[in-house]
């Protein structure tokens, strides 16, 4: 059995990254730890959580925790990701059966972070969907945290400087840099980073996508339910003048970062290319804030090296999309 333990911000990709996890047999997901992100809200996120659980059957075998409600350092102005994942981070398509927050473990998040380290040390995938908040709070509160993790694959970071939130910076990363820097330069286990302009490469065909959201399944009906505004959004600038890098946007297809790195924790041989370096990020810069930064001829001495995801199989990613709707 592959252990797992998701930490996320729920979230449309989230939710599919999810649904792929839990249809995995070899894989046992110990506990979903949330985070804000994608909203602000890390109350909504775990709400969010639990209706996918409910959707696919795992209602109250996995706890679900709330974690940290702030980033490290105060931010000046609201910030989210409401325009994408809709203002309750599942596309505003709500579920008035959906459960409710006393499904909420009450151990805080980060804290159940640390004590399932420490229970199966050496043992644990942990994958991180969301901004690293957690992460960076576990390894500061227990010295050991991240030397006890067996690997850690993340979706987060840019290889290029394309940024999606700002113009140079990916927005897990952009979201939390402090905590994003403390992982990347001093986490003690295997790091895998799967990076914005890796989901770009690996966007989903459009009309793939859209057939597969016709299959009669629940869960089907489901992620086309969560899905359906942000699709409306998406041809709606596919068609209208006011998008300005259409060419960029064509070459998209149906983006999933969140996806991508969940399959790449599941099946090492989903990689065809990565890189292997020292990646760090900008805590300041005019434009740069939050992007992510690569060594890519050793420039720094001693630093922690990170495999840089670079290409994967679309193939087992398609697969494994299919099985998690079945
Ligand atoms: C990341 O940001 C979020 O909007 C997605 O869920 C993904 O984790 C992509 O930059
Ligand atoms: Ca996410």
């Amino acid at each position: 059995k592959l252990l797992m333990v998701i930490d996320c911000d729920a979230g449309i990709d989230d939710a599919q990254a999810i649904m792929i996890a839990l249809s995995q047999p070899h894989v046992k997901i110990l506990a979903i730890t949330c985070v804000l992100g994608n909203i602000s809200s890390t109350n909504q996120v775990c709400l969010n959580v639990l209706r996918i659980l409910k959707v696919c059957g795992k209602l109250g075998k996995i706890p679900v925790h709330r974690g940290a409600e702030k980033y490290i350092l105060p931010r000046h102005s609201a910030f989210d990701s409401t325009g994408v994942h809709g203002d309750d981070g599942l596309g505003d398509t709500p579920d008035p059966n959906a459960p409710d927050d006393s499904h909420i473990e009450s151990k805080h998040g980060v804290n159940a972070l640390i004590d399932l380290v420490r229970q199966h040390p050496g043992q644990l995938t942990l994958v991180a969907l969301g901004p690293l908040t957690n992460l960076a709070l576990a390894a500061r509160l227990d010295s050991e945290f991240s030397k006890n993790i067996k690997e850690l694959i993340l979706m987060g970071g840019n290889t290029a400087g394309r940024g999606n939130i700002t113009i140079s910076a990916e927005f897990n990363f952009y979201a939390d840099p402090e905590a994003a820097q403390i992982v990347l330069n001093d986490f003690d286990c295997p790091v895998y980073i799967n990076g914005w302009e890796l989901s770009i490469k690996s966007a989903i065909e459009w009309t793939w996508y859209k057939q597969y959201l016709e299959t009669k399944t629940r869960k089907a009906e489901f992620l086309k339910i969560i899905t359906r505004k942000r699709i409306h959004d998406y041809e709606f600038k596919l068609e209208s003048f006011i998008f300005q890098s259409k060419d960029l946007f064509l070459n998209y297809g149906w983006n999933v970062p969140d996806a991508v790195a969940m399959m790449v924790a599941i099946d090492r041989r989903a990689i065809l290319e990565m890189e292997q370096r020292h990646a760090t990020v900008e805590l300041n810069g005019t434009y740069s804030r939050g992007q992510m930064v690569v060594d890519w001829a050793d420039h720094l001495p001693n630093r922690k090296i990170s495999t840089i995801v670079t290409k994967i199989d679309m193939g087992i990613l398609m697969a494994m999309m299919s099985k998690s709707i079945e």
